[in-house]
């Protein structure tokens, strides 16, 4: 978890020096600490090697990183993995940014566990390594971490499902839960973020699993496909809730999958549960505004683009690399200094608040 805010005055005030020490990198240390020149030719070549556009948000980001890189100056070679599941495309896009010369490769990556070898390819060459939105495991090789802080989202998931299922009546509530794909590592935080507040529902009998499925593998959902969890919930409803048996609320990690799972609870013809999500995708911001799905996130992608451009920047200029945490996300071999920002849950109540500043959704938040 988190240094609190407390614990950190707490630190800084004993070992101010050291902290300081510790709260960034420099370029130099990254390129391997030992004397090699700071920065880097200001229109280098940056690589973005994006996973399959499973949500809207990594479509977003392609067009994001192109345009922002560009204006930095640099030149940029963005690239996304061909189809969910598969991940040799994207170890090949990696091995051959590394190839052409890339000075920063931002990956958000489409089997975090499987870019060890390319990551190690990148280090070798100089290059520094910026994992984005997804963790990338078991490698000492990986430089950074930029991403909406997932354990976070999964906690507000959870506190969502809670509010709004007692915001309906009175328990105790049954529920199902869905993750993520299991390639992804952000399923497993999410999950367990969730699962933190969801937990001690379960344990004193408020909250009961219909089903029983409460192991992470029984819950995945394969490539964040939408037909996968509109399958399962199909399955689940056809063991578990026949007849009037009711289904309260519903774990889902992600927008895609939330709208499969209502299709399904729908198509059985019973009433909708208590849905959650994350991205604010359109569909979901407009069904949330209908009363159908409960909640989303906001980790507005703008932000979160922006600042993996400005980690490459600083990079180039041999300044110093933002992180705000050092404690939070060990990725199997280290702990990877990272840059995380705020998700914000949101649901019909605050929907104008959030997306006040939103083009798109703001007018659809407004009604
Ligand atoms: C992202 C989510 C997204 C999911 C599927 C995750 O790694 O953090 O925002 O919904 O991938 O694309």
């Amino acid at each position: 978890m988190r240094r609190t805010a407390l614990a950190t005055v707490a630190l800084a005030s004993a070992a101010a020096l050291v902290l300081a020490g510790c709260s960034s990198r420099t370029a130099d240390e990254t390129a391997g600490g030992s004397g090699e020149e700071a920065g880097f030719a200001a229109d280098s070549l940056v690589g973005v090697a994006l996973p399959a556009k499973t949500s809207e948000n990594w479509v977003l980001a392609g067009d994001l990183f192109t345009e922002g890189l560009a204006d930095a100056g640099f030149e940029s070679d963005v690239q996304y993995a061909a189809a969910s599941g598969t991940v040799a495309d994207q170890q090949s896009q990696i091995q051959s940014m590394v190839t052409k010369g890339a000075k920063v490769i931002i990956i958000g990556a489409a089997d975090g566990s499987q870019l060890g070898t390319q990551v190690a390819a990148a280090k070798e060459a100089g290059a520094t390594v910026i994992a984005y939105d997804r963790l990338i495991l078991n490698t000492e090789d990986l430089d950074y971490y930029v991403a909406y802080d997932n354990a976070e989202v999964g906690r507000l998931q959870g506190q969502a499902l809670l509010d709004g299922m007692a915001a309906k009546g009175e328990g105790p509530y049954t529920i199902e839960l869905f993750s993520g794909s299991p390639d992804d590592a952000n399923s497993a935080v999410f999950f367990n973020g969730a699962m933190e507040v969801l937990q001690p529902a379960i344990d004193s009998g408020d909250v009961v699993v219909g089903s029983g499925q409460t192991d992470i593998q029984q819950t995945a959902t394969q490539g964040w496909e939408a037909e996968n969890a509109q399958s399962r919930m199909d399955s689940l409803l056809t063991s578990t809730y026949t007849g009037d048996t009711q289904l309260d609320g519903v774990l889902s990690p992600n927008d895609n999958l939330a709208r499969a799972i209502i299709t399904s609870v729908k198509g059985a013809g019973k009433d909708i549960p208590v849905v959650t999500g994350q991205d604010s995708e359109v569909e979901s911001v407009k069904s949330i505004m209908a009363g159908e799905q409960y909640s989303t996130i906001n980790k507005d992608t703008r932000a979160l683009v922006a600042k993996a451009i400005e980690m490459a920047e600083q990079l180039q200029k041999g300044e110093d690399v933002d992180v705000n945490d050092e404690e939070s996300y060990d990725n199997g071999s280290k702990i990877v200094p990272a840059f995380l920002l705020p998700p914000v849950i949101v649901t019909k109540e605050n929907a104008a608040e959030a997306y006040a500043n939103d083009p798109t959704l703001g007018p659809i938040a407004e009604g």
